[in-house]
């Protein structure tokens, strides 16, 4: 249910929410609130990033002019109508949010049907009763972000994507299915026992019998094993069943063969198929041995994970799907077999290109905490992300500072941890402490310890004093560094990109992975970060609005140690060296040349001629001292005396052309598919310009547009979306006249029509903050005003009510255009449709029972709205790349994308959007 939808920034509606009467909501929670005059948005969606950065604003989520300080920004309205067939009658109805930012309540049809207050977790709101079979149905959702959850950047809104969800009333419940795999001594061998298990619900007054089938089939289609079990479903319960089946000889999932299984869960009652759910799983086991460190299948597994924010360039933390994938491909080419969630539940999208690409995961919750919310919070975490072969370990928390050593800190993660094993006996359970050798407190209860920095002697102290615990290395790392950047520039807010960096409480990469080399009970670990993110711009503050942590920039472009760490996780011949090779003005000068590289031996020319040969140590890097000359800085790596690895940097000529480059020339005609096309500056050969920072103008043409785009820049402050702003005209609607009537609910009365004469009324100035009416009168309102064949052109025609207290319906030339009206803001109503040229009459029943003299106030007017304008896309590029990110529409065909940049031969990159069948799309 991602497409179509209505959005507007602000909220000058209060709650939406009557607390008086059921079925009343207010505002745009009123079915008859105009939202025509909102802008059209499509989900994933994050409004944070369309916001200006103001360096007022909060720097740890990145600067954007959000949150506090920023009340009009900070909370927003999403609406929708969506239709219902007839057929849907009768079913159990569901809308299910993966996750909004932050604090949301849901309505349809003017009815509360939800609150949710996390912006990580995935919620559901049964909307069976209030639903419109047969009709058409309106959602609107009040998103409040005010209120930060974390000290990052978190976005706001519906930034992930919301599903309609249909079952019979004895179904498998929302989540309710799991599959697990049990070997003997949780080692891979032989017959691996499936655990299946479905929660049944029955939304009925009568129990139901139910015979569950399980079907699996192995990768590649073949159905081969089925188990059934049957039993009696309580009427309006749940019923908890199980089953085991067997496969003999399973082909086992890992990063490496990420081979899927699906299963298959059918319901049958009454001899009828009521219900049908797919999930896709894998066969494997994880553990932790306290001196093997993490076990895969049963055999020591070394982590060489990133923790990861959930942002990216261009779309903030609004991700289509392919982003996802993108991101997981990018940390698989360095080497990287583990993902750690920091510091929040994921979307169940990051786990499905985890899954099928091969990435284990530490699946992290938000905040601790044993009362019954939180507990509810990481139940839902749990049930909806526990079949996924990728998650590997479920992390209860990070850093909490305020409590990790206390015993009430010890006893709340103990009750989490244990719900995590009721739910889930399968994976092991961490925390990240930001400890050393102390064991008060959480730590002692935990499982698994976690390890956020602190390498060192504590670390083997630790592990000396308490052997039996396993331990994993959850936070680790923390080089700072800026792509392309090689000395620090606290002005401009650039940090080096050579190893050299990191703050005060963490390490550099050569440093931690050192350490941890010789170290098998620590497991690996999960470098702080595979991805620049916005906000935490460490070590510097503004103008940085993001992080320098990443292996890779905001855009996943790579920094120099990516290939330190592809050196060491990976089994290939790697050779890098850095820095570039631009250095005008600086001839003579020593330049620090160092070599990334798993290499034996590296030898180093500059313009062919050797500067020496030396023998990388494991874990390190090569350096040399180089006096700068241009032209060709070159190395090739040994192994065993053989030449494996040659690579080189060269001096480039001036910026001559623009490149543009897609991560794949085909996508799928989805409507949510992306190409993520990397632009650069090259001089005449060709070369990219290292140093070279042009502004590029894009322009798409075919079926699709550019979602965002980025260059990885920790300092810049250019748009990362366009959006356009609808230019508008209101016209005042004055001239009121009115007369109090008997009638307590004034409706289809003759003075509600156009013909009605109503000269002998008396006047009234509607523009007061107050109106007339007395406490238990009613009135009736009427003017007319006059619009053009011109005025009627507008697409959008609104009639804007100041304020109607004690509103009971609003008439424009005879025909009611809204029944419900908001007593405390403004009521908008739709009326393009309803009026024509010359003289159009509109009349408006009011009854006040409210404590204050009311009726009409705060004036109405007429607002005529334009079509926004075309937007123009430009990016400057970031020592010469940038990224933009297309996304294709529903419709097949082929994309142009040109790149323009003064005084540069100008790029054309054709994409083909190829047809798929699209998933299907609420109407
Ligand atoms: C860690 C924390 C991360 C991030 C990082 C910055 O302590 O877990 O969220 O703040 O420090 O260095």
């Amino acid at each position: 249910m991602d497409s179509g939808w209505s959005f507007h920034l602000g909220n000058d509606w209060g709650t939406g929410q009557s607390l008086a009467k059921a079925g009343a909501g207010m505002g745009p929670a009123s079915v008859s609130q105009s939202v025509a005059s909102w802008r059209r948005v499509d989900l994933p969606h994050d409004w944070a990033i369309e916001l200006p950065f103001d360096p007022t604003a909060d720097g740890s989520h990145g600067f954007r002019a959000v949150g506090e300080g920023f009340p009009q920004n900070s909370t927003s309205w999403y609406r929708r109508s969506f239709d219902l067939p007839a057929a849907d009658a009768g079913k159990r109805l569901w809308l299910e949010f993966d996750g909004v930012y932050r604090d949301c309540t849901v309505f349809v049809n003017g009815w509360f049907v939800g609150h949710n207050e996390s912006g990580y977790s995935g919620f559901r709101c049964d909307i069976t009763d209030v639903a419109n079979c047969g009709g058409t149905n309106i959602v609107a959702v009040r998103v409040d972000a005010s209120q930060p959850e974390g000290w990052f950047y978190e976005g706001a809104g519906i930034y992930r994507h919301v599903w309609l969800v249909k079952t019979a009333p004895l179904a498998v419940a929302p989540d309710g299915g799991y599959v697990s795999s049990r070997f003997k001594d949780n080692v891979p061998v032989g017959t691996d026992v499936l655990h299946l298990e479905a929660r049944l619900l029955n939304s009925q007054g009568s129990p139901a019998d139910a015979t569950v089938t399980w079907e699996i089939s192995e990768p590649g289609g073949l159905a081969f094993a089925t188990a059934a079990r049957s039993a009696r479903v309580p009427a309006w319960g749940t019923l908890d069943i199980d089953q085991a089946a067997e496969i003999r000889a399973p082909q086992l999932w890992s990063p490496e063969t990420p081979r899927l299984y699906t299963l298959v869960t059918i319901i049958a009652s009454g001899g009828r198929i009521v219900d049908r759910v797919e999930t896709e799983f894998g066969v494997r086991t994880v553990g932790f041995d306290a001196e093997k460190g993490f076990l895969l299948n049963g055999k020591p597994y070394r982590l060489k994970g990133t923790s990861n924010h959930q942002d990216h360039a261009g779309v903030g933390s609004a991700l289509p799907d392919g982003l996802q994938y993108f991101r997981i491909a990018r940390l698989k080419e360095m080497g990287c077999n583990a993902y750690r969630t920091a510091h929040n539940p994921p979307t169940p999208e990051l786990l499905e290109a985890c899954d099928r690409l091969g990435m284990l995961v530490m699946d992290e919750n938000r905040l601790i905490g044993s009362d019954a919310q939180h507990m509810d919070r990481l139940e839902r975490q749990i049930r909806r992300d526990r079949n996924h072969p990728s998650v590997a370990i479920w992390s209860m928390g990070n850093e909490e500072f305020e409590t990790e050593k206390t015993v009430a800190g010890a006893r709340t993660v103990g009750t989490m941890q244990d719900l995590a094993k009721r739910l889930d006996p399968t994976r092991p359970v961490t925390f990240n402490a930001d400890l050393g050798n102390e064991f008060a407190g959480i730590d002692g209860v935990i499982e698994v310890r976690g390890w956020s920095y602190h390498v060192g002697p504590a670390m083997d102290a630790y592990h000396k004093e308490h052997p039996l615990q396993p331990n994993v290395g959850s936070e680790q790392g923390s080089t700072v560094g800026t792509r392309g950047i090689y000395a620090n520039d606290p002005v401009r807010g650039y940090v080096s990109a050579y190893d050299d960096n990191a703050p005060e409480w963490a390490q550099t990469a050569e440093t931690w992975v050192g350490f941890f080399a010789t170290r098998p009970w620590l497991s690996g670990g999960f470098v702080w970060t595979g991805f620049d993110y916005r906000g935490e711009p460490t070590p510097y503050g503004w103008p940085c609005i993001n992080s320098h942590f990443g292996i890779m920039d905001t855009c996943g472009f790579p920094k120099d140690n990516y290939w330190y760490y592809q050196s060491w996780w990976t089994d290939r011949p790697v050779l890098h060296l850095m820095p570039h090779w631009n250095w005008p003005g600086r001839e003579g000068e020593e330049i620090d040349v160092r070599a990334l590289s798993n290499c034996d031996e590296v030898e180093l020319f500059l313009n062919g001629a050797s500067l020496g040969r030396q023998a990388m140590k494991p874990q390190s890097v090569l350096k040399w001292k180089v006096p700068y000359a241009p032209g060709v800085l070159s190395a090739r790596g040994f192994e065993g005396g053989r030449v494996v690895a040659e690579t080189k940097v060269e001096t480039t000529g001036v910026p001559a052309v623009v490149q543009l480059k897609p991560d794949r020339i085909a996508i799928d005609a989805s409507g949510e598919d992306v190409a993520v096309v990397t632009v650069a500056i090259a001089d005449a050969q060709g070369r990219v310009m290292p140093v070279a920072g042009n502004e590029v103008s894009f322009e798409l043409e075919g079926p699709g547009r550019i979602l965002g785009v980025g260059n990885g820049d920790p300092s810049c402050h250019e748009p990362d979306t366009f959006v356009a702003v609808a230019p508008f005209r209101t016209v005042p609607v004055d001239g009121w006249r009115w007369r109090k009537i008997a009638d307590p609910y004034p409706r289809n009365l003759p003075e509600e029509g156009t013909q009605f004469d109503d000269s002998a009324w008396d006047t009234t100035d509607v523009r007061a903050e107050s109106g007339a009416l007395g406490l238990r009168e009613r009135a009736i309102f009427r003017s007319s005003f006059t619009v053009s064949e011109k005025d009627l052109e507008a697409p959008v025609i609104e009639l804007w009510f100041g304020r109607i207290s004690g509103g009971i319906s609003v008439y424009v030339n005879g025909q009611i255009v809204g029944e419900a009206t908001d007593p405390r803001t403004a009521s908008v109503f739709d009326v393009k449709a309803l009026l024509h040229p010359g003289e159009n009459v509109v009349a408006v029943a009011t009854a006040n029972y409210g404590p204050e003299h009311s009726g009409l106030s705060r004036g109405v007017v007429l607002r005529l709205q334009g079509d926004p304008p075309p937007v123009h896309w430009r990016r400057s590029v970031f020592n010469g790349l940038a990224q933009v990110i297309v996304k294709s529409s529903r419709e097949a065909g082929t994309l142009k994308l040109t790149a323009r940049s003064d005084g540069l031969d100008p790029a054309t990159l054709l994409l083909q959007s190829l047809p798929v069948a699209p998933r299907p799309a609420v109407p």
